[in-house]
């Protein structure tokens, strides 16, 4: 990815403010600037019609459609396209003075500033301009789109000659004549339609007032747009009304005394009858007319009071980086401008300032952003999820063409059907049904709402958990495991595959879940139970099927590599020629075909790592950090929904710097254009992983089943991190700081989270203060040649073995295979000896090393620790710093006994629960999970070199028992200098 990393707009915690005219930032600031309420969408372009890029106004949900046409058309492909349509421009106003346009790019600018103003709700423009024939104007214009009046937008315009009488026109318009972008070569922009798509119906003009009434060219839809204009000043003026093809206008003729104000203000409303079916226009001047009556002060205070509550409940502090809090804030902001409040629409790709992928619906809606709106504004998630159970008819439609079961949720949409012409990376990514119910889930498990569970949520999770049943078999050829072929997982970079490991953990879920509810539902609610399964004919013994294929979900773990691959075939490609790809062939999909991508080992997005954030309590954290580093490298970052999930994985597995590093492409995408396509929307599913990334990547908050477990760490820069959630009704706030986090009640009844592994409980009102700053808290210790000498044991039974089978055996080859299980050891061994044994034969002889090594070590007394050790474990007791063992000898646990120290450890590893050795770091991992302390605060002490390697790995802090081990954080040459004051003051 691109770093183009560039501020346009200063520093500011509250706005995005633009200082200059710029004629080269018109196209992106029309995103940056846009304004919405999650209904209407209005672009960033100036009121006057000189310097645009594209001009655009939506309204979600509203669209065209028309047949895709295919060069090869096969069954089952989605029939027709829905494009969200750029609708009648209301926010026109032209000024002239003395007949001379106002036209930023004509003229003097002696002053100039824009600013967003997230606190407000405004977009504020002042401008100090000299028309060529001298006058100077000041412009002063307010533009808002009202969040508690969906229909609405209002527009202030206050303008003043300063120096000298002018006359001034004023001319406010209605703009039919719109269209849609056209689409080059970029698959992401949207596609344009032949033609003018909305066809001129009625015009009319009413004083200050005027409606224009709109039809779509194939579906018909209507759209009526309604202005009224009223004009505040002392001076003299006249008022007429004007009519073109498509446009509409009430024109102010001003004699404008010098220094006079003048002030005119606009509402503007849009109805469609994908709203109403009641009478259009009339509804559309009423809302104008009432609006003129209240004035644009009581709107302005309206949304004042509306953003207040909202940033209550939603906004996080961030102390020491104030790039990253406006980057933030201005993500919040256009993420509630985006979201469909009326559960009959959802949250557009590209929220409502662009036509980027065409105003459809994606899974980034229920995985990237609605965890946001499930925490913090929990009446806008069950309305995006009512949108789902809205489309829930066509889902069961689409899942009978596709010759299953259940419903099948369509990949993109407006209003349900399938509408994604390339089926590999479109109705393939059937995993969307699970993200949905996984987003569901989340919702019921955060909220409680019953209800909705009852009403509609039961319904979609019995019909999708139907729907996996029926899309999978029990293959004897994978061991009858239940599996799931031909289908493509959330990395587009590889498609139509079997048994993709995220689709299956999330089907996997969604059989689960179903499974569950269903338990429920019979006992808590019988009477519902039964509506339900009466309405959906669903028997009995299909529950019990859907128990079946979650057991039996093949999960496709690669031994070898200790990971989970992410399908079938994947580990079997080739790698992508990364070092003989320039820097200009990303995005990938612009530059190759997609079949010469797809056979090759590489990721446009997170797949296995998203799964194993999603499902974390499914992974140990040693297979976590094993499949980061083996798929972040493969991992280009193409899609925007990239780096927010990396930046979550490496902030669990302690690589804070890496996460840091990803958060900054997430935090201000959009703000800084970090992927060069601003101009054409916002990228909604990044703005919502801002917040994920801050909520579960350094929070550290995870969330299942209704319970929060927190494990924070700020990264560098910064100072404090602070936000509120709402979980079950409880406002719960987070105030994380370099040495400490205090979790605060405000309200609602007790509440107890998970702190590190720590039940910790919080009274109504009260305040827990958890001490986080670094400090030693737990010491690892390998066994063999650091607690005791019983690695000289192990090299004389090995060295007796060798010489028995004739394989030279000296000191160095021994330093090798130090810290390495048995039969590892046997297999460096005879490599190094030239020879090949069965696997009974070697048995055999790891069989004849350890009866001989067991020989040795059966007198092991407490005298065998080695020196400095007792006092070293004593110590650590005394200062209440835990103990672990990590040894993956077989024999450890009696070695342990036979030195009796069992009382002074902590916790041992059991070594066949460790899926990869030294120097994997998984062991260490394993130690520090289970005494539940971070790894940044462990120590591991070590003699041989694959365990530093493990120990530097998991994140920790390595001491190096013998002089030869020089990557340790701290090597000695043996124990006598190991001492708690010695290990503190190298710690530190
Ligand atoms: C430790 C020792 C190795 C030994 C391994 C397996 O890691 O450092 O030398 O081979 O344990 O020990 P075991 O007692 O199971 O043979
Ligand atoms: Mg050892």
């Amino acid at each position: 990815m691109k770093n183009r990393n560039i501020s346009h707009y200063p520093p500011d915690e509250w706005k995005i403010i633009e200082e200059i005219f710029n004629p080269d930032m018109i196209p992106r600031n029309e995103t940056i600037f846009a304004l919405g309420n999650g209904y209407i969408g209005m672009g960033g372009d100036y009121e006057e019609t000189s310097n645009f890029f594209h001009r655009s106004t939506y309204l979600n949900g509203f669209y065209e459609s028309e047949p895709i046409i295919y060069g090869e058309a096969a069954y089952g492909y989605a029939e027709n396209r829905q494009t969200i349509l750029n609708v009648t421009n209301g926010r026109i106003i032209e000024l002239f003075v003395d007949n001379e346009p106002f036209d930023l790019s004509t003229g003097t600018i002696l002053r100039y500033k824009r600013s967003l103003d997230m606190k407000n709700g405004q977009l504020i423009r002042e401008v100090l301009w000299q028309s060529p024939s001298g006058k100077r104007i000041e412009i002063r214009v307010i533009r808002i789109v009202l969040f508690n009046y969906k229909h609405l937008a209002a527009v202030s315009y206050s303008v003043r000659s300063t120096d000298k009488d002018a006359e001034l026109i004023l001319k406010s318009c209605l703009d039919g004549n719109v269209r849609n972008q056209s689409r080059d070569s970029d698959p992401r922009i949207g596609t344009s339609f032949d033609g003018q798509i909305l066809k001129h119906q009625t015009t009319i003009l009413d004083g200050t007032g005027a409606t224009i009434r709109h039809v779509t060219k194939n579906t018909h839809f209507n759209l009526v747009c309604s202005m009224e204009n009223q004009l505040a000043t002392r001076c003299h003026y006249t008022v007429k009304t004007e009519q073109s093809e498509n446009q509409a206008a009430v024109i102010f003729s001003i004699d404008a005394g010098k220094g006079e104000k003048i002030e005119l203000s606009k509402y503007i409303a849009y109805y469609t009858s994908l709203d109403d079916h009641d009478d259009l226009i009339f509804l559309a001047q009423d809302e104008v007319r009432l609006a003129k009556e209240r004035g644009f002060q009581y709107f302005a205070s309206c949304q004042h009071q509306f953003l207040n509550t909202f940033w209550e409940k939603s906004d996080i502090h961030i102390e020491g980086d104030i790039a990253v809090q406006q980057g933030l804030r201005f993500n919040l902001f256009h993420l509630l401008q985006s979201a469909g409040m009326d559960g009959k629409t959802s949250i557009p790709a590209k929220g409502l300032t662009g036509e980027g992928y065409e105003g459809h619906y994606f899974w980034d809606t229920e995985i990237y952003v609605l965890p946001f709106f499930i925490y913090c504004n929990p009446h806008t998630a069950r309305k995006i999820l009512e949108y789902r159970y809205r489309i829930l008819d066509k889902a069961r439609q689409r899942a009978c063409i596709m010759s299953q079961k259940g419903a099948l949720f369509p990949w993109r949409t407006i209003t349900g059907e399938e509408t994604s012409a390339y089926y590999p990376a479109g109705t393939a990514q059937y995993h969307i049904n699970a993200d949905i119910i996984y987003a569901m889930r989340k919702y019921i498990d955060t909220v409680g709402d019953l209800d909705f569970l009852k009403a509609s949520g039961a319904e979609m999770l019995f019909e999708t958990a139907r729907f996996w049943v029926s899309l999978g078999d029990f293959i004897p050829g994978k061991d009858n495991r239940f599996c799931l072929n031909c289908v493509t997982g959330p990395d587009e970079y590889t498609a139509v595959v079997n048994n993709n490991t995220y689709t299956n953990l999330m089907a996997k879920e969604n059989l689960e879940y179903a499974v569950k509810i269903a338990a429920w539902l019979k006992k808590n609610d019988p009477g519902e139970f039964k509506r339900i399964t009466g309405k959906i004919e669903l028997l009995e013994s299909e529950i019990d099927e859907w128990k079946k294929a979650a057991e039996g979900m093949f999960i496709h773990f690669d031994k070898e590599h200790g990971i989970y691959a992410q399908d079938d075939s994947f580990l079997t490609k080739a790698v992508w020629d990364f070092p003989g790809t320039p820097e200009d062939n990303y995005p990938l999909l612009l530059h190759y075909h997609p079949l010469v991508i797809y056979r090759h080992q590489v990721l446009k997005q997170p797949d296995v790592v998203l799964a194993m954030f999603l499902q974390g309590n499914r992974f140990s954290t040693a297979e976590k950090k094993r499949c980061f580093d083996y798929y972040d490298p493969l991992t280009t970052g193409d899609s925007s929904l990239s780096p927010c999930i990396q930046s979550i994985a490496a902030a669990e597995i302690g690589y804070t710097e890496i996460a840091y590093d990803y958060f900054m492409k997430t935090a201000r995408m959009d703000l800084d254009d970090i992927n060069g396509n601003v101009k054409y929307g916002v990228h909604t599913a990044a703005m919502g992983s801002t917040w994920l990334s801050l909520v579960y990547g350094f929070a550290g908050m995870r969330d299942y089943e209704g319970r929060l477990y927190f494990n924070p760490r700020l990264p560098e820069p910064w100072k404090r991190l602070r936000f509120r959630l709402i979980v079950q009704g409880r406002s719960l706030e987070i105030d994380i700081g370099k040495e400490s986090v205090v979790y605060t009640l405000h309200s609602g009844p007790d509440f107890s989270i998970t702190h590190r592994g720590t039940e910790t409980l919080i009274s109504t009102g009260k305040q827990v203060k958890v001490d986080i700053s670094p400090k030693i808290e737990a010491v690892i210790f390998d066994l063999d040649g650091v607690i005791t000498d019983t690695a000289e044991y192990h090299y004389q039974a090995w060295k007796k073995l060798s010489d028995m089978l004739k394989i030279p055996f000296d000191r160095k080859l021994n330093e090798s295979i130090k810290g390495v299980s048995r039969m590892d050891s046997l297999n460096i061994l005879l490599k190094h000896g030239g020879k090949v044994f069965s696997n009974e034969e070697k048995q055999v002889l790891t069989d004849s090393k350890n009866e001989y090594y067991k020989s040795l070590i059966k007198d092991i007394t407490h005298g065998d620790l080695l020196p400095c050790i007792d006092a070293l474990l004593k110590d650590l007791r005394a200062e209440g710093i835990k103990i672990a063992v990590a040894s993956v000898s077989l024999n450890a646990e009696e070695v342990i006994k036979r030195l009796q120290i069992e009382d002074l450890i902590d916790f041992r590893v059991d070594p066949s629960v460790v899926v990869k050795t030294k120097p994997d770091p998984e062991i260490f991992l394993i130690a520090a999970d289970k005494l539940n302390i971070p790894y940044r605060n462990c120590v591991g002490i070590e003699d041989a070199e694959v365990g530093i390697k493990a120990i530097k790995s998991a994140g920790m802090f390595s001491v190096g028992i013998g002089k030869q081990l020089k990557d340790a954080d701290w090597s000695i040459k043996d124990t006598t200098e190991l001492t708690l004051s010695g290990l503190k003051e190298h710690w530190a």
